[in-house]
Protein backbone atom coordinates (compact mmCIF):
# COMPACT_ATOMS: atom_id res chain seq x y z
CA UNK A 1 0.00 0.00 0.00
CA UNK A 2 1.24 3.45 -0.82
CA UNK A 3 1.63 5.68 2.23
CA UNK A 4 -1.11 8.28 0.70
CA UNK A 5 -3.49 5.45 0.59
CA UNK A 6 -3.53 5.35 4.68
CA UNK A 7 -5.83 6.49 6.65
CA UNK A 8 -4.60 9.23 9.48
CA UNK A 9 -3.64 7.46 13.02
CA UNK A 10 -4.45 9.27 15.66
CA UNK A 11 -2.29 9.78 18.89
CA UNK A 12 -3.79 9.99 22.43
CA UNK A 13 -1.94 11.64 24.56
CA UNK A 14 -2.82 12.78 28.41
CA UNK A 15 -6.33 12.93 27.11
CA UNK A 16 -6.16 15.24 24.05
CA UNK A 17 -5.99 13.59 20.20
CA UNK A 18 -3.65 14.69 17.66
CA UNK A 19 -4.03 13.27 14.14
CA UNK A 20 -1.11 12.45 12.71
CA UNK A 21 -0.60 11.87 8.96
CA UNK A 22 1.40 8.63 8.12
CA UNK A 23 2.36 10.91 4.69
CA UNK A 24 3.28 14.29 6.27
CA UNK A 25 7.13 14.40 6.86
CA UNK A 26 9.33 14.41 10.48
CA UNK A 27 11.70 16.24 11.01
CA UNK A 28 14.22 14.75 13.30
CA UNK A 29 17.46 16.57 15.87
CA UNK A 30 19.59 15.61 13.06
CA UNK A 31 19.87 14.37 9.79
CA UNK A 32 17.99 14.03 7.04
CA UNK A 33 13.87 14.34 7.68
CA UNK A 34 12.00 11.67 6.88
CA UNK A 35 9.56 12.39 3.76
CA UNK A 36 7.02 10.44 5.42
CA UNK A 37 6.41 8.02 8.70
CA UNK A 38 6.69 5.00 7.34
CA UNK A 39 10.11 3.59 8.50
CA UNK A 40 11.10 -0.18 7.19
CA UNK A 41 11.52 -2.11 10.51
CA UNK A 42 14.92 -3.82 10.24
CA UNK A 43 14.57 -7.10 8.77
CA UNK A 44 16.54 -10.12 8.86
CA UNK A 45 16.82 -11.48 5.71
CA UNK A 46 19.98 -13.93 5.62
CA UNK A 47 21.06 -12.52 1.81
CA UNK A 48 24.93 -11.45 2.72
CA UNK A 49 27.82 -13.74 1.49
CA UNK A 50 28.97 -16.20 4.46
CA UNK A 51 32.11 -13.86 5.19
CA UNK A 52 29.42 -10.91 6.02
CA UNK A 53 30.11 -8.93 3.13
CA UNK A 54 27.05 -7.30 0.32
CA UNK A 55 25.38 -9.57 -1.42
CA UNK A 56 23.66 -8.43 -4.62
CA UNK A 57 20.08 -10.06 -3.81
CA UNK A 58 20.36 -8.21 -0.02
CA UNK A 59 21.16 -4.75 -1.94
CA UNK A 60 18.30 -5.27 -4.40
CA UNK A 61 15.71 -6.15 -2.13
CA UNK A 62 16.39 -3.05 0.32
CA UNK A 63 16.71 -1.08 -3.09
CA UNK A 64 13.20 -2.12 -3.89
CA UNK A 65 11.50 -1.46 -0.87
CA UNK A 66 13.46 2.07 -0.82
CA UNK A 67 11.80 3.05 -4.36
CA UNK A 68 8.38 1.88 -2.83
CA UNK A 69 8.16 4.88 -0.75
CA UNK A 70 9.07 4.49 2.66
CA UNK A 71 10.36 7.42 5.20
CA UNK A 72 13.44 5.49 5.62
CA UNK A 73 14.72 2.71 5.40
CA UNK A 74 16.27 0.13 8.18
CA UNK A 75 18.74 -2.73 7.19
CA UNK A 76 18.57 -5.83 8.49
CA UNK A 77 20.64 -6.47 12.50
CA UNK A 78 23.98 -6.29 11.11
CA UNK A 79 26.90 -6.79 13.76
CA UNK A 80 29.60 -5.04 14.73
CA UNK A 81 31.76 -7.77 16.52
CA UNK A 82 33.13 -10.95 14.77
CA UNK A 83 31.66 -12.57 17.57
CA UNK A 84 28.40 -10.94 17.65
CA UNK A 85 27.37 -12.74 14.38
CA UNK A 86 23.71 -14.30 15.43
CA UNK A 87 22.58 -15.44 12.30
CA UNK A 88 23.66 -16.93 8.62
CA UNK A 89 24.01 -14.68 5.78
CA UNK A 90 24.38 -11.32 8.45
CA UNK A 91 25.56 -8.39 7.33
CA UNK A 92 28.60 -7.55 9.09
CA UNK A 93 29.65 -4.03 9.79
CA UNK A 94 32.30 -5.26 11.93
CA UNK A 95 35.63 -4.52 9.75
CA UNK A 96 36.99 -1.97 6.98
CA UNK A 97 36.88 -4.58 4.61
CA UNK A 98 33.07 -4.27 4.50
CA UNK A 99 33.27 -1.00 3.56
CA UNK A 100 33.04 -1.03 -0.10
CA UNK A 101 29.67 -3.02 -0.13
CA UNK A 102 28.35 -1.24 2.53
CA UNK A 103 28.93 2.41 0.46
CA UNK A 104 27.10 0.84 -2.36
CA UNK A 105 24.51 -0.18 -0.27
CA UNK A 106 23.99 3.49 0.85
CA UNK A 107 24.78 4.90 -2.67
CA UNK A 108 21.46 3.03 -3.97
CA UNK A 109 19.46 3.77 -1.53
CA UNK A 110 20.05 7.29 -1.48
CA UNK A 111 19.51 7.47 -4.99
CA UNK A 112 16.00 6.11 -4.38
CA UNK A 113 15.55 9.50 -2.56
CA UNK A 114 15.24 7.73 1.17
CA UNK A 115 17.66 8.10 3.96
CA UNK A 116 18.56 5.11 5.09
CA UNK A 117 20.83 3.37 8.31
CA UNK A 118 22.15 0.48 9.56
CA UNK A 119 20.94 -1.41 12.64
CA UNK A 120 24.01 -2.25 14.89
CA UNK A 121 23.31 -5.55 16.65
CA UNK A 122 25.35 -8.16 18.59
CA UNK A 123 24.18 -11.13 19.59
CA UNK A 124 25.50 -11.87 22.67
CA UNK A 125 24.24 -15.66 24.47
CA UNK A 126 22.47 -15.80 21.28
CA UNK A 127 25.51 -15.25 19.01
CA UNK A 128 26.63 -18.61 17.06
CA UNK A 129 29.90 -19.64 16.94
CA UNK A 130 29.81 -22.46 14.39
CA UNK A 131 29.27 -18.88 12.29
CA UNK A 132 31.75 -16.84 13.85
CA UNK A 133 34.26 -19.20 15.43
CA UNK A 134 34.06 -17.25 18.44
CA UNK A 135 32.90 -18.47 21.58
CA UNK A 136 29.61 -16.43 23.03
CA UNK A 137 30.17 -13.98 25.35
CA UNK A 138 27.44 -12.25 27.49
CA UNK A 139 26.82 -10.19 31.00
CA UNK A 140 26.55 -13.38 33.19
CA UNK A 141 28.33 -16.59 33.04
CA UNK A 142 26.49 -20.28 31.28
CA UNK A 143 28.40 -23.09 31.04
CA UNK A 144 25.05 -25.39 30.23
CA UNK A 145 25.46 -23.03 26.43
CA UNK A 146 29.02 -22.45 26.68
CA UNK A 147 28.71 -19.04 27.89
CA UNK A 148 31.61 -16.94 28.91
CA UNK A 149 30.85 -13.56 31.57
CA UNK A 150 32.43 -10.87 29.67
CA UNK A 151 35.23 -8.84 31.01
CA UNK A 152 34.75 -5.38 32.00
CA UNK A 153 37.75 -4.79 29.39
CA UNK A 154 35.46 -6.99 27.16
CA UNK A 155 32.54 -4.61 27.54
CA UNK A 156 34.94 -1.36 26.58
CA UNK A 157 35.97 -3.37 23.42
CA UNK A 158 31.94 -3.82 22.76
CA UNK A 159 31.38 -0.47 23.15
CA UNK A 160 34.46 0.56 20.98
CA UNK A 161 33.14 -1.92 18.59
CA UNK A 162 29.83 -0.05 18.46
CA UNK A 163 31.32 3.27 18.24
CA UNK A 164 34.00 1.88 14.96
CA UNK A 165 31.03 0.28 13.66
CA UNK A 166 29.15 3.36 13.56
CA UNK A 167 31.71 5.37 11.86
CA UNK A 168 32.28 2.96 9.11
CA UNK A 169 28.44 3.19 8.52
CA UNK A 170 28.73 6.68 8.35
CA UNK A 171 31.90 6.88 6.02
CA UNK A 172 29.74 4.11 4.01
CA UNK A 173 27.79 7.17 3.65
CA UNK A 174 24.28 6.36 5.41
CA UNK A 175 22.39 8.44 7.09
CA UNK A 176 22.63 7.10 10.67
CA UNK A 177 22.42 3.97 12.50
CA UNK A 178 19.68 2.20 15.01
CA UNK A 179 21.67 0.72 18.32
CA UNK A 180 19.78 -3.01 18.73
CA UNK A 181 19.04 -2.95 22.42
CA UNK A 182 16.07 -4.78 22.03
CA UNK A 183 14.87 -8.86 21.49
CA UNK A 184 17.45 -10.44 24.26
CA UNK A 185 20.34 -9.83 22.24
CA UNK A 186 23.27 -8.59 24.22
CA UNK A 187 22.83 -5.02 24.82
CA UNK A 188 19.22 -6.36 26.15
CA UNK A 189 20.62 -9.12 27.92
CA UNK A 190 22.74 -6.33 30.23
CA UNK A 191 18.70 -5.45 31.25
CA UNK A 192 17.71 -8.27 32.71
CA UNK A 193 17.02 -7.84 36.29
CA UNK A 194 16.64 -11.58 36.87
CA UNK A 195 20.60 -12.43 36.14
CA UNK A 196 22.58 -9.49 35.31
CA UNK A 197 24.45 -9.69 38.62
CA UNK A 198 27.19 -8.07 37.59
CA UNK A 199 29.18 -6.56 40.43
CA UNK A 200 31.45 -4.36 38.10
CA UNK A 201 29.34 -1.01 37.67
CA UNK A 202 27.19 -2.95 34.66
CA UNK A 203 25.09 -4.94 36.84
CA UNK A 204 23.13 -5.52 39.62
CA UNK A 205 20.91 -1.95 39.63
CA UNK A 206 18.92 -0.54 36.88
CA UNK A 207 21.46 1.97 36.74
CA UNK A 208 24.09 -0.36 36.64
CA UNK A 209 22.39 -2.65 33.86
CA UNK A 210 21.50 0.14 31.39
CA UNK A 211 24.83 1.93 32.01
CA UNK A 212 25.69 -0.44 28.93
CA UNK A 213 23.36 1.05 26.33
CA UNK A 214 23.86 4.92 27.59
CA UNK A 215 27.83 4.30 27.06
CA UNK A 216 27.80 2.58 23.87
CA UNK A 217 25.28 5.80 22.23
CA UNK A 218 27.81 7.75 23.93
CA UNK A 219 30.33 6.51 21.93
CA UNK A 220 28.52 6.49 18.95
CA UNK A 221 27.74 10.13 19.12
CA UNK A 222 31.37 10.64 20.26
CA UNK A 223 32.80 8.86 16.92
CA UNK A 224 29.89 10.22 14.34
CA UNK A 225 29.37 13.96 12.97
CA UNK A 226 26.95 16.15 14.31
CA UNK A 227 24.47 15.21 11.97
CA UNK A 228 24.35 11.65 11.77
CA UNK A 229 20.97 10.04 13.07
CA UNK A 230 20.80 7.92 15.78
CA UNK A 231 18.49 5.61 17.21
CA UNK A 232 18.00 2.91 19.59
CA UNK A 233 15.66 0.11 19.32
CA UNK A 234 14.06 -1.49 22.74
CA UNK A 235 11.77 -3.89 24.08
CA UNK A 236 9.42 -3.07 26.46
CA UNK A 237 8.85 -6.13 28.35
CA UNK A 238 10.41 -9.80 28.58
CA UNK A 239 13.61 -10.80 28.61
CA UNK A 240 14.05 -10.23 32.20
CA UNK A 241 12.43 -6.14 31.65
CA UNK A 242 9.67 -5.09 33.58
CA UNK A 243 7.46 -2.23 32.53
CA UNK A 244 7.95 -0.35 34.69
CA UNK A 245 11.57 -0.31 34.32
CA UNK A 246 11.34 0.16 30.63
CA UNK A 247 9.09 3.18 30.95
CA UNK A 248 11.93 4.47 33.29
CA UNK A 249 14.57 3.60 30.47
CA UNK A 250 12.77 4.97 27.44
CA UNK A 251 12.32 8.12 29.07
CA UNK A 252 16.33 8.24 30.14
CA UNK A 253 17.02 7.69 26.48
CA UNK A 254 14.17 9.87 25.44
CA UNK A 255 15.94 12.55 27.31
CA UNK A 256 19.51 12.02 27.20
CA UNK A 257 19.98 14.16 24.17
CA UNK A 258 21.29 11.31 22.67
CA UNK A 259 19.22 9.77 20.11
CA UNK A 260 17.46 11.13 17.83
CA UNK A 261 14.29 8.33 17.65
CA UNK A 262 13.34 5.80 20.43
CA UNK A 263 11.79 2.53 18.29
CA UNK A 264 9.93 0.69 20.66
CA UNK A 265 9.72 -2.98 19.57
CA UNK A 266 6.10 -3.87 20.29
CA UNK A 267 5.12 -6.78 18.21
CA UNK A 268 1.68 -6.05 19.23
CA UNK A 269 0.24 -2.48 20.06
CA UNK A 270 -3.49 -3.82 21.52
CA UNK A 271 -1.64 -6.69 23.92
CA UNK A 272 -1.76 -6.68 28.03
CA UNK A 273 1.57 -6.33 29.27
CA UNK A 274 2.44 -10.06 30.77
CA UNK A 275 4.92 -9.61 34.00
CA UNK A 276 4.57 -8.06 37.43
CA UNK A 277 3.73 -4.94 37.16
CA UNK A 278 1.08 -4.43 34.32
CA UNK A 279 -1.54 -1.68 36.33
CA UNK A 280 0.71 0.94 35.05
CA UNK A 281 0.92 -0.26 31.60
CA UNK A 282 -0.20 3.04 29.23
CA UNK A 283 -0.20 1.35 26.53
CA UNK A 284 -3.12 -0.59 25.88
CA UNK A 285 -6.39 -0.90 24.27
CA UNK A 286 -7.62 2.28 25.84
CA UNK A 287 -9.42 4.35 23.05
CA UNK A 288 -7.64 3.53 19.63
CA UNK A 289 -3.97 2.71 17.96
CA UNK A 290 -1.18 4.79 19.11
CA UNK A 291 1.27 6.07 17.58
CA UNK A 292 3.71 5.10 19.95
CA UNK A 293 7.04 4.17 18.67
CA UNK A 294 10.12 6.40 16.63
CA UNK A 295 9.45 9.82 17.81
CA UNK A 296 12.06 12.34 18.40
CA UNK A 297 13.19 14.21 21.13
CA UNK A 298 12.67 17.15 19.25
CA UNK A 299 8.69 16.29 20.03
CA UNK A 300 8.84 14.95 23.79
CA UNK A 301 6.01 12.72 23.88
CA UNK A 302 4.76 10.66 26.71
CA UNK A 303 6.98 7.52 26.19
CA UNK A 304 4.19 4.70 25.79
CA UNK A 305 5.16 1.14 26.30
C1 LIG B 1 11.75 -12.22 9.35
C2 LIG B 1 11.94 -11.18 10.42
C3 LIG B 1 13.19 -10.64 10.61
C4 LIG B 1 13.38 -9.66 11.59
N1 LIG B 1 14.63 -9.11 11.76
C5 LIG B 1 14.81 -8.14 12.69
C6 LIG B 1 16.07 -7.50 12.84
O1 LIG B 1 17.05 -7.78 12.14
N2 LIG B 1 16.18 -6.56 13.81
C7 LIG B 1 15.13 -6.20 14.61
O2 LIG B 1 15.27 -5.33 15.48
N3 LIG B 1 13.92 -6.76 14.45
C8 LIG B 1 13.73 -7.71 13.50
N4 LIG B 1 12.50 -8.25 13.33
C9 LIG B 1 11.35 -7.66 14.03
C10 LIG B 1 10.69 -6.63 13.14
O3 LIG B 1 11.58 -5.55 12.89
C11 LIG B 1 9.42 -6.03 13.81
O4 LIG B 1 9.77 -5.49 15.03
C12 LIG B 1 8.38 -7.07 14.00
O5 LIG B 1 8.03 -7.59 12.74
C13 LIG B 1 7.13 -6.49 14.71
O6 LIG B 1 6.83 -5.21 14.27
P1 LIG B 1 6.71 -3.98 15.33
O7 LIG B 1 7.95 -3.99 16.15
O8 LIG B 1 6.61 -2.75 14.47
O9 LIG B 1 5.49 -4.22 16.13
C14 LIG B 1 12.29 -9.22 12.37
C15 LIG B 1 11.02 -9.77 12.15
C16 LIG B 1 10.84 -10.73 11.20
C17 LIG B 1 9.46 -11.31 10.99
Amino acid sequence: MHPHQIEPMHQHLEGESVVTRVENPMSLERGPDWSNRLVLAPLTNQQSHVDGSLHEDELQWLRTRAAGGFGMVLTCAAHVSRGGQGFPGQLAVWSDRFLPGLARLATVLREQGTPSAVQLHHGGMRARPELSGVPPIAPWDDPSRGVRAMTTDEIHCLIDDFASAARRVERAGFAGVEVHGAHGYLLCQFLDARRNNRTDGYGGTFDNRSRVIFEVLEAVRAATGPSFQVGVRLSPERYGITISESRLLAEEVMTSGLVDYLDMSLWDVSKRPHGDDSGSMALSTRSGPTLSARVGPSRPLPVRV
